[in-house]
């Protein structure tokens, strides 16, 4: 078990800092941009392998994301990782890699390391005590490889020379033979997220898939808003449908609109415009419910009924919001299926997103027609590779977009 992790302590032996003028670092093998969860991964199997490795990370120190993620416990990876928990516009680019660098891979690296981990549900692996053990993980493997890194350091510029490639650093000039780029997505621009990795892929002919917020709260406006408002803070389990894509799992009001787990997943569904249909009992044929009840209990009300299966708050605010008021014998039967038909298919139409300001995670990214799912190495340009979230592969919530970020860095480690 890792007690106390400081990573300043662990940095100091192998960060390097040198004043802008005079460069006299040595030039890597391989220079990756980017000391996050793909480029860390990269750095250390990378230098598992002899090469010399240089990571470069503008923010001031690695791994931010890994630290706030899984709320500061990291759900590092799925017991269930499938490539079609991802989405990309082509679905089996990622199979390769996922198959070759496994869920069970990383649990081994993360045993190895005496990190006490448990399963919180649906597969979803976290670890007992602190993200940070994964970072202290990460960097143990790169110090013990004799990865070098260089965090607050400034890319300027950079350009393909001599079949190898020539980067302006805020540390100076250097030269790699292997470029990776591990700069992430867009999401949580506060934490270090820029779209650099895709302006280098249109810098060297590569095609970008536009980009958009996914696993993402939604807002609601107007009269929507005002109709939920009442529920901000409360949180029940529902099926929520968009695209004929569902999920079930917690829906939690906001002062915002709405969020909680099934609407994260939702999010990287929706389109601008588009209805998202609520199914607040889950599992049940509500009409075929309400009739039943109305033969055995026609004289409770629809909202102590309803308050028997959900929420008090929220059955009291579907009855107020629809005027459903007497007691079940007073309705027909068909005016119980078209309740049913409402409870089990509920229309809201979002707003919009809160935004990459939010956003776990960034959809779209550089174009896997022109990568290779063995390596990650681009085909227009031998020697450059792209690996985890700036590929245009996004997975669900649940760990799964780590996996990527593991099995996409190992692919390319094992070969840049
Ligand atoms: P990542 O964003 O991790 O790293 C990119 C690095 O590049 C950053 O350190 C950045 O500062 C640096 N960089 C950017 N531009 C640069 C430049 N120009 N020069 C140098 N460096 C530059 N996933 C999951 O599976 N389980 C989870 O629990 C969570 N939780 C979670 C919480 C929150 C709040 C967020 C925002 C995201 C998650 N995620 C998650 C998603 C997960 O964090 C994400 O998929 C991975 O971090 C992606 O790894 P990358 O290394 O590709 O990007």
């Amino acid at each position: 078990r890792i007690e106390h992790f400081d990573q300043r302590r662990i940095m100091a032996p192998f960060e390097l800092r040198l004043p802008n003028s005079a460069v006299t670092v040595h030039d890597p093998d391989i220079l990756i941009l980017g000391g996050g969860a793909a480029g860390l991964m990269c750095a250390l199997v990378a230098g598992r392998r002899g090469r010399r490795v240089r990571v470069i990370e503008h923010a001031n120190r690695v791994g931010k994301k890994i630290l706030m993620s899984g709320g500061g416990r990291c759900n590092f990876t799925n017991l269930y990782i499938e490539p079609d928990r991802y989405l990309s516009h082509n679905p089996n680019f990622c199979r390769s890699a996922l198959a070759r660098y496994t869920q069970w891979d990383f649990i081994a690296m993360v045993d190895a390391h005496g990190i006490a981990w448990h399963e919180k549900e649906l597969g979803q692996l976290f670890c007992d005590e602190s993200s940070k053990h994964i970072v202290a993980m990460l960097l143990a493997e790169c110090a013990e490889a004799g990865v070098e890194i260089s965090t607050a350091c400034e890319v300027s510029a950079v350009a393909a020379r001599d079949g190898g490639f020539r980067v302006e650093t805020s540390l100076g000039t250097l030269a790699c033979e292997s470029l990776v780029v591990a700069t992430g997505g867009l999401s949580i621009p506060k934490m270090g997220a820029t779209g650099f990795g895709f302006e280098l892929a249109r810098q060297f002919g590569h095609n970008v898939h536009p980009t958009r917020a996914g696993l993402v709260p939604f807002t609601l406006s107007g009269r929507p808003q005002e109709d939920w408002l009442p529920l901000a803070g409360v949180s029940l389990p529902v099926s929520a449908q968009c695209q004929e894509q569902s999920f079930t799992q917690p829906l939690l009001f906001t002062h915002r609109g709405l969020s909680g787990p099934v609407i994260l997943q939702l999010s990287s569904y929706w389109e601008a415009g588009h209805e998202v249909f609520l199914d607040f009992l889950p599992g049940r044929d509500a009409a075929e419910w309400l009739r039943a009840l109305k033969r055995d209990a026609a004289t409770r009300s629809l909202e102590q009924v309803l308050g028997d299966v959900m929420p008090r708050r929220v059955a009291q605010r579907l009855v107020e919001l629809q005027a459903w008021d007497g007691v079940l014998q007073t309705y027909r039967d068909n005016a119980l299926d078209a309740m049913g038909a409402l409870l089990n298919q509920w229309p809201v139409r979002p707003s919009g997103t809160e935004g990459y300001r939010t956003a776990e995670v960034t959809l779209g990214g550089v174009d896997t027609a022109e990568l290779s799912s063995r390596t990650m190495q681009s085909s227009k340009v031998p020697g450059l590779y792209f690996v985890g979230e700036v590929v245009d592969v996004t997975g669900h919530l649940g760990g799964f977009n780590f996996q990527w970020a593991w099995s996409s860095a190992y692919a390319c480690g094992q070969v840049c």
